[in-house]
């Protein structure tokens, strides 16, 4: 990795989203990693947890990657650009809908740590690089004071800084792979807290279920239909609630501990 970290710029609007927990839940976040995936017609997309100790997280995919050039446009204004935004549905190469509109999932990753690497091997242009992003650890009272500055005077926000070297390409590489480095600390506590696992909810006990069916009638009990996945861990959330049988039609999915 070279020494030269260059800003992240980002638009005020941008930044109010950020501070206000657009994506409050980790498994909102892991959603928007599978989501672009699925746009970036992947086949697979692997999950590492990090599971018991949530110190480390990864998802990687065969999908299409990125060049370094859109990688780039991203850094520099490309964050919250509606450009994809259309009343009609856009389709990838494999004919799957876009899910992908806003252009802002990328920073739900700023939620649960304050950098992550990316690794991209670029079908098209048959170039990689490898990126690092570092995100500040703002409070949540810092980055309200300064997105409300930054409206008022029609400002832009530095957000960050990347870092990026080119890699050698390797087909077999072929797709994304974002690693999580210093995860937020709320982010791990949630993710250990499993006090509320449903487990212990619906039947009073600690510890995983025995099978999957005691996991099943955790969330769905027909005594009580309104329970929910809601109710569960993020760690449960994480596992069972991104799915969506949309994604489901197209995606493989491994997670790992
Ligand atoms: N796994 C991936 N493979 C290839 N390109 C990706 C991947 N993840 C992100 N990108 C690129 O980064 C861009 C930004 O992703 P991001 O999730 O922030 O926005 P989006 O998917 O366009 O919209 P939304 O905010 O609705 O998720 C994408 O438009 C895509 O070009
Ligand atoms: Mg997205």
């Amino acid at each position: 990795m070279t020494e030269t970290w260059e800003p992240i710029y980002l638009s005020a609007k941008v930044f109010g989203h950020l501070s206000q927990g657009l994506y409050r839940t980790p498994a909102g976040a892991i959603k928007e990693l599978i989501s672009n995936s699925f746009d970036a017609d992947a086949r697979l997309v692997k999950l590492h947890t990090g599971f018991p100790s949530f110190e480390t997280f990864s998802c990687q995919d065969n999908g299409k990657g990125m060049s370094e050039e859109e990688f780039r446009r991203l850094m520099n204004r490309g964050i919250g650009s509606s450009y994809k935004r259309s009343p009609t549905v856009i389709t990838t190469e494999l004919g799957r809908p876009v899910i992908g509109r806003l252009g802002l999932g990328i920073l739900s990753l700023a939620q649960i740590c304050t950098r992550f690497e990316i690794i991209s091997h670029h079908k098209v242009s048959k170039t990689a690089f490898r990126a690092m992003i570092k995100f500040p650890p703002y409070t949540r009272q810092e980055m309200d004071k300064i997105a409300k500055k930054a409206l008022l005077e029609d400002d832009e926000i530095h957000g960050g800084e990347y870092q990026l070297v080119e890699e050698q390409y390797d087909s077999a590489k072929q797709g994304l792979r974002v690693f999580t480095k210093y995860l937020r600390e709320p982010f791990r506590k949630r993710m250990r807290n499993i006090s509320h696992l449903g487990n212990k909810i619906a039947f009073g006990k600690s510890g995983p279920y025995k099978t999957f069916d005691q996991f099943l009638n955790a969330i769905y009990n027909p005594k009580k239909p309104t329970q929910s996945l809601n109710l569960l861990s993020d760690y449960d959330q994480l596992i069972f609630g991104w799915h969506s049988p949309h994604l489901f039609d197209f995606l493989t999915t491994e997670i790992l501990q």
